[in-house]
């Protein structure tokens, strides 16, 4: 599959490797097409890499990836252009953290709306599915990282994409995707980071995850 990522961070990164090593052909998306990030991760990376503007990215992507950081992940989708989006599954991994105030990070909306939706608002052609974004990169793309069982979380307003999305998340090892239902449910998806962040100071490692024990 041709996969387009945007966002140049260790998230947009991890996911991408881990798709190329998967077989998939990846474009990484930043602002501009002479990101050196972007370069060296594709000399990284290998043949199956490239890279370009988070519009070329958009347009490459028969799924697209928006890994940029939760303050920015709005004006990153208008420049990778609603066109490019259009009728494609758009996997939202971002958070909505606000650092600007020191640590630690608020976010910047909660309770009654979220990033997940405000995107999905805000490209209404895009089918937005929220995944990814509960726990630290390198377990995203490889969950036996963390022993015992534990759970990835999806959610979204549009049924075959998120059926596409957890088919991926199935290559990357995932064995329990939970569908929390419509794009609605990015509000709790994205409320978990503050105790998630209190959770890794606790235990003095980013690599720990979810498991919900039910009946
Ligand atoms: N780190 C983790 O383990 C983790 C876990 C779960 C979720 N997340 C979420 O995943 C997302 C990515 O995190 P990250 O740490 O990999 O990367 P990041 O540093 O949060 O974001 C990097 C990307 O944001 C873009 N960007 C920065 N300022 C921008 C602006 N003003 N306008 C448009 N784009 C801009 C950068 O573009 P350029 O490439 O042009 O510089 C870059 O591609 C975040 O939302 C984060 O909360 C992270």
């Amino acid at each position: 599959m041709r996969i387009g990522i945007l966002g140049t961070g260790v998230v947009g990164q991890t996911i991408g490797t881990r798709l190329v090593q998967l077989g998939h052909d990846v474009k990484l998306g930043a602002r501009s097409a002479t990101s050196d990030k972007a370069a060296k991760w594709v000399s990284d990376a290998g043949t199956h890499a490239s890279h370009g503007t988070f519009a070329d990215a958009a347009a490459f992507g028969e799924i697209v990836f928006n890994c940029t950081g939760g303050m920015v992940s709005l004006d990153a989708l208008k420049a990778a252009g609603a066109d490019n989006l259009r009728g494609k599954t758009l996997v939202d991994v971002a958070n909505p953290l606000d650092f600007s105030h020191g640590m630690p990070p608020t976010l910047s909306v909660c309770n009654t709306d979220s990033l997940g939706e405000q995107i999905q608002g805000a490209f209404p052609d895009a089918k937005v599915v929220k995944a990814l974004n509960t726990m630290n990169a390198q377990v995203m793309v490889n969950p036996s990282l963390v022993p015992d069982d534990h759970d990835v979380f999806i959610c979204g307003n549009d049924t075959e994409a998120k059926a596409r999305v957890t088919e991926l998340l199935r290559s990357f090892g995932w064995r329990s995707v939970i569908n929390l239902g419509d794009i609605s449910a990015a509000r709790g998806m994205e409320m978990i980071l503050p105790i998630w962040l209190r959770l890794m100071g606790a235990l003095k490692t980013p690599t720990f995850n979810f498991h919900i024990a039910h009946s």
